[in-house]
């Protein structure tokens, strides 16, 4: 059982944790890129804690920005997409994908342009999957996977639903791996149906074994 200490270091991502630092330091797939498209150009995504909009503005660009609009925080969910970037829908703030404000139409006032800028990361179309890099400059080179690049078979994306869980809490399931037979018994039999919904596929499994690794942790 985790202390409630480990548990945070172990699981928070947000800015200013040494989670979120050793994971900012790598480019991430946020999205699949077909899904950010002319009829459907902005999507809100939570990464690594921090509430962000993907967008692809007129001119064919990815971008990544805050989710609140730094005029007066509504969504850029709801933002028009147009060729320069993405215009809040709610007083016309004009961000482009370096978060740099164009045009703030209700303010006659040059300074705020000169001065505020919205969050924003670095994104690449790569492979099919929108990547953002949200660290310290400079960003290191887009990763090579091998099997990213593998031409001897097929290569099928799929977007899982997120766990609305902290990615511990699932690891530590997996050590529990009895409750498979009874909890998931609708998913694994394979066209098979078990005698028992109380039992599930329990009496398929002989024993179990467990053994301790060389792995030392914290
Ligand atoms: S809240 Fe976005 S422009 Fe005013």
């Amino acid at each position: 059982m985790l202390t409630a200490e480990e548990n945070t270091f172990l699981t928070q991502v947000g800015p200013g944790t040494p989670g979120g630092a050793m994971l900012r330091m790598y480019w991430h797939p946020i999205n699949l890129s077909r899904e950010i498209n002319d009829e459907s150009p902005t999507k809100f995504v939570r990464i690594l804690g921090e509430d962000l909009v993907i967008f692809k503005d007129k001119s064919g660009r990815f971008g990544l920005i805050a989710d609140k609009c730094a005029h007066r925080n509504a969504s850029m969910v709801y933002g028009r997409v147009e060729e320069r970037g993405i215009a809040c829908a709610y007083h016309g703030w004009l961000y482009d994908c370096e978060g740099t404000i164009l045009e703030t139409p209700p303010e006659r006032n040059d300074s705020i342009m000169r001065n505020v800028k919205t969050t924003a990361y670095p994104v690449k179309d790569y492979l099919g999957m929108i990547w953002a890099y949200m660290g310290p400059q400079p960003a290191p080179p887009m990763p090579h996977y091998d099997t990213l690049f593998r031409n001897d078979g097929t290569r099928k994306w799929l977007m899982h639903p997120g766990l609305d869980a902290n990615w511990f809490q699932a690891m530590e399931n997996s050590m529990d791996p009895a409750h498979l037979q009874v909890l998931h018994q609708e998913f694994i039999g394979r066209g098979k149906t078990p005698a028992s919904t109380t039992r599930g596929f329990t009496d398929d499994v002989e024993s179990y074994e467990f053994y301790i690794t060389g792995y030392v942790g914290l």
